[in-house]
This record gives structure tokens, C-alpha cells and sequence, in this order.
């Protein structure tokens, strides 16, 4: 899990420092490719459950599952990428919000809140705690600072298999408060929307949007449920 972390992590930072203005989805989705099986990977997304694309790559008012495709990117746009990556039997999970050369301040703070969300999350990832503690965290923040928390997609168990248990919501459901133990392995990923916290699926069958057509940003890490601190694997070191 550790190596699968990493590598997962070396391909979206990969990702992030080839984002600029007049890339177009599918040549990122190309070098998340060309990466990928440069560090000897498959992605974990190509062909789950039929999606067509190595990395999803949602922007602006796409909140996760975009497919790459001929769209170029404009300065002051924002793109999600999340990269999924199979190594050696295990997978690592990871992504990120960045801006397009750069964005006006209340977007760049939605992207900062959602990243904090996402550390917030991370740090109640501690043994005898449980998954509501998790998602208190991520909601608690995000909605202080007047943004929302979407509901239809979760954080997850990974390892083997991309989706194990337990599912992670970024809101307190008091169906999901299983305890957390030293050696569970999750992806915790807060997806937030700068406006309402509805979405929708568009006719391609995958990629979500907002229903207002707000900005939306994903921010997710890999994270170890030890005995003492929670550990990042989705690190580039
Ligand atoms: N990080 C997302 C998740 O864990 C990505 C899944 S995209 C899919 O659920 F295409 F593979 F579905
Ligand atoms: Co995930």
C-alpha cells in the first residue's frame, strides 16, 4: 500500500505540474497514462465498470468522474484530477484541485477550505475513533466557512480492491460509524461545492456536475490507520 501510495502520488503531482492554460483534458489524461506505466501501474479507473479514461479529470462545475477529451483549459479555470493507481496487486488513491495559471480569491479559497477539509478528515483517521469522527471533521469545516458538502459520492476502504469497506461520507451519517483500527487503509476524499450541494450525472453517464452550475473541488490521500498518527501513503517521498 505504501508503494502503490507513492506512486499514485508521483503520477498526480505529475498531472498537476503539467496543468496550464490551453492543455486539453485528453493530453493529461495521456500522460496519466504514459506515467502510470512508466512506474510499472495500471490505472485502477480504466475500464471500472466501463470507464473509458486513466484519470478523471473534472472541471470547474464537474465535481468527480469527468472524461478527458478534446475541452483545452482557459487561465482561471480549476480541474480535479484524481489518479488511481494498481501497483504490485495494491492501490493507491489520490487527488487534487488546482487552478489554470490562476483563479479570483473566492475560488482559491474553496480550494484551500476543501484541502483543509481533507487534513481535517485525515487527522480524525486515529484508531478507537470511527468514521462519523471523519466526516464530522470534513463537514464541520466546510460548512463553517459557507460552502457544502455533496452527499451522492463517498470516501472508501482501498486496498486490493478500490472500493472496500467502509464507505466514508463527508457528512455525518449515523449509519457509518464503524471504529476505526490500526491497519485499516482509506481513502478519504471531501468533494465541495461552492454553491448548493446537489448534483447531477450528465447523458455521458459518468461525469458529475454541479446543479447550479457552481465550482466544485476533490481533494483525497491514502491514509494508514496506525496506533499512533494516521499515515499519508499517497506521498511523493
Ligand atoms: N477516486 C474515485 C473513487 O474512489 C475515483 C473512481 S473513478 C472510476 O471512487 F471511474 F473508477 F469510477
Ligand atoms: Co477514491
Amino acid at each position: 500500500m505504501r508503494s502503490a501510495g507513492r506512486v499514485a502520488a508521483k503520477v498526480l503531482a505529475d498531472l498537476c505540474r503539467a496543468v496550464g492554460p490551453g492543455i486539453s483534458t485528453r493530453e493529461l489524461d495521456e500522460l496519466a497514462a504514459v506515467r502510470i506505466r512508466e512506474f510499472g501501474g495500471r490505472s485502477a479507473f480504466l475500464g471500472y465498470r466501463g470507464y473509458p479514461c486513466h484519470a478523471c479529470i473534472s472541471v470547474n462545475d464537474e465535481v468527480v468522474h469527468g472524461l478527458a477529451g478534446g475541452r483545452r483549459l482557459r487561465f482561471g479555470d480549476i480541474v480535479s484530477i484524481d489518479v488511481g493507481v494498481i501497483f504490485e496487486g495494491y492501490i493507491g488513491d489520490n487527488a487534487r484541485t488546482v487552478a489554470v495559471g490562476g483563479c479570483d480569491v473566492e475560488t482559491q479559497r474553496l480550494l484551500d477550505v476543501t484541502e483543509a477539509a481533507l487534513y481535517r478528515g485525515v487527522a480524525a483517521a486515529i484508531a478507537g475513533n470511527r468514521v462519523t469522527d471523519i466526516s464530522r471533521a470534513v463537514q464541520t469545516l466546510v460548512e463553517r466557512e459557507r460552502f457544502s458538502v455533496v452527499r451522492e459520492f463517498v470516501g472508501h476502504g482501498v486496498g486490493r480492491a478500490m472500493h472496500e469497506d467502509p464507505q466514508i461520507p463527508n457528512y455525518v451519517d449515523p449509519n457509518c460509524r464503524q471504529l476505526l483500527e490500526p491497519g485499516m487503509t482509506l481513502a478519504i476524499e471531501p468533494m465541495v461545492n461552492a454553491g448548493g450541494a446537489d448534483v447531477r450525472v450528465l447523458k455521458d453517464g459518468w461525469t458529475a456536475v454541479t446543479m447550479d452550475g457552481s465550482w466544485s473541488a476533490h481533494f483525497e490521500h491514502t491514509v494508514l490507520v496506525t496506533n499512533h498518527l494516521p499515515e499519508i501513503l499517497t506521498r511523493e517521498a
